[in-house]
């Protein structure tokens, strides 16, 4: 059975400052408190008899809660046993592999992705700015891209005979990988920085996975997870390792998507970048649209992360080649900002060159300016999308402040809140 890679980690001063991270109290206490199930943002609103939602962006639409399950009930039962069907084949360890990738790959089908992409007219005429289109990762079941790439890796370490899978998060891609492998019954490890405070550490032992708290930051939770993995023969999902290519192919499909509605690639598309993983794997997927003869251009492409905390943005401001660390001892996290900070970037240079390659751009946004951001979606657009993916749309719109952009398709890629 194939181990996975361990990627040295090492860092290397490069004296940036601390700029901005703090949270203004009055931001933090306009902070969006509506709740949201699954399908909970308007955009999600598809059947007739739903009414339109209040607009504290909460959950409740007339007296048919819009979660996934309910609002498939009635006229999709059969739908939905079906999915039960395919769950219960997928976690059988007395079906032949065969089957059981059969129905995993029917739940991952409709389960994950196909997510949204709407026109966020209110914001366009606030801004001046045509065509804004908002693709909603909130949309797949634990509400970030990450379950993209979550049961593209359980799926081939089923295949590959692996019966337990790990990986080193600050919530989100824990809360994936868990659901994901859950579906099949396997073994999850989920190492977590002793720091992180997130509400996600309850849903990931809900879902069944272990969840090891590691003493130090998230770059070395991804160390202790990658030894576990090469010592003890288990999955390695972390990001910068052999299964790069297969999470880069799996974001891809979030292009393909963007095709699908727009039939042809948009001025930008932008991104908020952590390790670079979703940003590079969307430029691929749009390299390969390219390549096919399906979209007339490739999008320009737009980093957007934490100020002063991610080495994308840092390395592609300083007009490096490569990605070059920033000094640990400067990278704070907030409950804000944590999602997007790190000083090693594990898919940094991919993500680099595909900016570099695309004529793209990279900057920043303050706690309060992804606050800020987040709060003008639930307001004008009705989307209640987590704070920090709002960097995305920050830097966007700051670029237009700047210097407009010409009327064109320009999309944002945001996850929910939850
Ligand atoms: C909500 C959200 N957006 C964006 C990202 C960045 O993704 P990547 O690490 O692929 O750059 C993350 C990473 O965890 C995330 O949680």
């Amino acid at each position: 059975m194939a181990k996975e890679d361990k990627r040295p980690v090492r860092p290397e001063s490069d004296g940036d400052e601390d700029q901005d991270t703090s949270m203004d109290d009055s931001v933090k206490n306009d902070e969006i408190k509506g709740k949201r199930t699954r399908g909970s943002s308007r955009m999600m609103v598809e059947t007739k008899d739903l009414q339109v939602p209040s607009g504290d962006g909460g959950a409740e639409y007339g007296t048919t809660p819009l979660v996934l399950d309910a609002a498939a009930a009635a006229p999709a039962g059969k739908y939905l046993s079906e999915l039960e069907e395919q769950r219960a084949i997928a976690r059988d360890s007395d079906r032949s592999l065969d089957e059981r990738l059969e129905a995993f790959d029917d739940v991952f089908d409709s389960e994950v992705g196909d997510t949204s992409l709407v026109r966020a007219r209110n914001i366009e005429r606030e801004f001046g700015l045509r065509q804004l289109f908002l693709k909603f990762e909130g949309g797949n079941p634990t509400g970030s891209q990450k379950d993209r790439i979550a049961f593209a890796q359980v799926g081939d370490a089923l295949r590959r005979g692996y019966e337990a899978v790990t990986v080193a998060s600050c919530g989100n891609y824990g809360a994936a990988l868990a659901l994901a492998a859950s579906v099949v019954g396997m073994r999850c490890e989920v190492f977590i920085p002793a720091t992180f405070h997130g509400r996600r550490l309850e849903e990931i032992e809900r879902l069944g996975a272990h969840i090891k708290r590691s003493p130090g930051d998230y770059e070395t939770a991804v160390e202790q997870s990658q030894l576990r993995a090469a010592t003890d023969e288990i999955y390695d999902a972390n990001p910068g390792g052999p299964n790069t290519p297969l999470q880069l192919q799996a974001y891809g499909e979030i292009s393909s998507e963007i095709y699908d509605e727009l039939r042809d690639s948009p001025a930008v598309v932008s991104v908020p970048v952590s390790n670079g993983t979703t940003l590079a794997g969307i430029f691929k997927g749009f390299v390969r649209l390219h390549r096919r003869g399906k979209i007339s251009r490739l999008p320009r492409m737009f980093g957007a992360s934490s100020f002063g905390k991610n080495p994308i943005v840092r390395s592609f401001q300083r007009g490096l080649d490569s990605c070059r660390d920033l000094d640990p001892t400067k990278i704070r996290e907030t409950p804000i900002n944590e999602p997007l900070i790190n000083w090693h970037s594990y898919d940094g240079d991919i993500a680099l060159h595909a900016l570099r390659d695309s004529h793209g751009d990279a900057a920043s946004a303050s706690d309060r300016k992804m606050l800020q951001h987040a709060k003008l979606l639930l307001e004008k657009e009705g989307l209640n999308a987590l704070p920090a993916s709002c960097a995305a749309l920050a830097v966007l719109l700051e670029r237009h402040a700047g210097e407009p952009l010409p009327p064109d398709r320009y999309v944002v890629v945001l996850t929910g809140r939850r």
